[in-house]
């Protein structure tokens, strides 16, 4: 019989295409843009030799021990896999397969608009000029800050900081700084981006970039220490991991002006209670986690992740694999 493979939520067409059209497995989906619930997706894993799912999905020793021993391979439609239990996995000898590279420029141009976005204070802008706010030009009304000789500091440096820093280079950016966990001279010089540690990143940043993933390493990282250091100038930019971030810190550096503005693309939680502290401030620009939201780049992920997915059910290498 044919490998069993369970996709955890309708994903873009050109993945299910990927699927059928292989011959290879007969796949079973959970048909509906909403997450699947928990329980469902315990009962619906149970036998399966292969998992595909989005990152909605914690899949963890429960769900691993629902499926049971059948299962060989996970295919993450993401980059990020801090929703994945790595150890887990690996005690499992489960291959795990995901997304890079596809979404980069799509996560680069939206990391751009949110940037000029927040530090142009385009939604303030939009808001006033339609609800009576606009009642004259005025000399310092609605004034931001400019990427034309500014620091650009860029906190975990791979190909999305690259690609953001590529774009940013026209907009006469003085200079690249970032920091990681170790230089990485062959991306950085692409970019001409120096290397600094964490406080000079803080200090000298007129744009701080989070690009980095979501570790127990990372976990909170942009925190109080983080912000003090931060120019009352500067804005602060998240398209990574919403867990990165120390919200009630963030809140407290917005709200006193600490720093000049945050533009977040992921938070903890998702989505964000519409009640949420952070959304009662001008300076902070809020998404809904859209970084990778195109059509030909959702599609792309689809696609890659189905046959990332196919790859490991044939014991071949995937086209994108994660070494556990
Ligand atoms: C999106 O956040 C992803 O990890 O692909
Ligand atoms: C991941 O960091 C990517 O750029 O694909």
């Amino acid at each position: 019989a044919l490998p069993r493979v369970y996709v955890t939520r309708q994903i873009p067409p050109r993945g299910l295409q990927v699927l059928r059209e292989s011959g290879q497995v007969q796949f079973e989906l959970w048909d509906s843009d909403d997450p699947i619930p928990r329980q469902e997706l315990l009962k619906k894993v149970k036998g399966c030799d292969g998992l595909l799912c989005v990152l909605t999905e914690k899949i963890d020793a429960e769900v691993l021990n629902a499926a049971g021993p059948n299962l060989k391979v996970l295919s993450t439609m993401s980059v990020g896999f801090d929703h994945l239990s790595l150890g887990e996995l690996k005690k499992r000898g489960i291959r795990v397969g995901y997304t890079p590279e596809v979404l980069t420029d799509a996560v680069a141009e939206l990391t751009i608009a949110l940037l000029l976005a927040t530090s142009r204070r385009l939604i303030e802008a939009t808001h006033e000029a339609k609800t009576g706010g606009w009642g004259t030009w005025r000399t310092l009304w609605l004034c931001g800050y400019e990427l034309a000789d500014s620091t650009v500091g860029i906190f975990g440096l791979g190909r999305i900081g690259v690609a953001i820093a590529e774009r940013l280079k026209p907009f006469k950016v003085k200079k690249f700084i970032y920091t990681d966990v170790a230089p990485r001279p062959e991306l950085a010089a692409a970019i001409q981006a120096e290397y600094v540690s964490m406080d000079e990143l803080a200090r000298q940043s007129d744009f701080l970039a989070v690009c980095c993933a979501l570790t127990p390493e990372t976990q909170g990282i942009c925190n109080k220490n983080l912000f003090s250091k931060m120019k009352n100038t500067s804005i602060f930019i998240n398209t990574s991991r919403g867990g990165v971030v120390n919200q009630e810190d963030l809140y407290e550096a917005l709200s006193t002006g600490q720093i000049a503005g945050a533009g977040l693309d992921v938070t903890v939680p998702e989505p964000l209670p519409t009640n949420h502290p952070l959304f009662t401030l001008k300076n902070c620009v809020i998404l809904p986690h859209i970084a990778s939201a195109s059509y030909t780049t959702r599609n792309a992920m689809s696609a890659l992740a189905a046959n990332n997915l196919l790859a490991g059910l044939r014991g071949e290498p995937m086209p994108k694999e994660l070494q556990l």
